[in-house]
């Protein structure tokens, strides 16, 4: 039986890394074997090429370059990690996936969506996540839970105009696939965005049961 595949999606601070150790704790007490991951990310390979991404450096990135390296990362992440793990049964939990790409370098970038639709097709095809969690946070305050955060990498020191581009990227996305991504109100409670999250994780262990039949 094959495994679920699930992503987070959302803008910076919005409570992805909290959701998944949630997920995570969730999991182990359903006995269900699964696999953390994260993007750009996830091998060997594909955790350099995220540094390349998200290094800061003085030299201009170019748009096409970053979104060429981001499916590169993918195509590795895919077909060395993810689909292996799915095919034993195993769930697989990454912290981000492909929506991101065409909410940061799409939507926030202003890049072609129809060559991101052609690299989707090509790299990732029909290996959607079978659900997408996209936690969902006002700009100001998604900043104000990073702000104490030491560290930040060339996306974290974007405008709030991109920071907001990328979160109506998101609910544009999640309107016209609401099948697969589902919307978490992020705001609330950490104990509310859990019981929320843990009603998705329910339905999709639920449909797993059933494909065992
Ligand atoms: N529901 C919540 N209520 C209050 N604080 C929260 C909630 N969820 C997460 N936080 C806190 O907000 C901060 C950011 O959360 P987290 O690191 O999970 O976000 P993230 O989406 O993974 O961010 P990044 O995009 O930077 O990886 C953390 O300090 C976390 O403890
Ligand atoms: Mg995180």
């Amino acid at each position: 039986m094959r495994g679920k595949f699930i992503s987070l999606e959302g803008g910076e601070g919005s409570g992805k890394t909290t959701a998944i150790n949630f997920i995570q704790e969730w999991l182990e007490s359903h006995d269900i074997p699964y696999l953390m991951t994260r993007e750009p990310g996830g091998t060997p390979l594909a955790e350099e090429i995220r540094q390349l991404v998200l290094a800061s450096r003085d030299e201009k990135v170019n748009d096409t370059t970053e979104l060429l390296l981001v499916f590169a990362a993918r195509a590795q992440h895919l077909a060395e990690k993810i689909q292996p793990a799915l095919d034993k049964g195993i769930w697989v939990i990454s912290d981000r996936f492909l929506d991101s790409s065409y909410v940061y370098q799409g939507k926030a970038r202003g890049g072609d969506v129809s060559v991101i639709d052609q690299l989707s097709a090509w790299v990732v095809g029909d290996n959607k996540p079978d659900a997408t969690l996209l936690l969902d946070i006002s700009v100001q305050q998604g900043q104000q839970r990073v702000a104490q955060r030491k560290q930040q990498d060339r996306l974290d020191n974007e405008s709030i105009a991109f920071h907001e581009k990328v979160r109506e990227g998101f609910l544009e996305r999640a309107r016209v696939d609401s099948d697969r991504i589902k919307v978490i109100d992020a705001s609330l409670t950490l104990n509310e965005v859990k019981a929320q999250i843990e009603s998705q994780l329910m339905a999709l262990n639920h449909a797993w049961a059933g494909e065992a039949e």
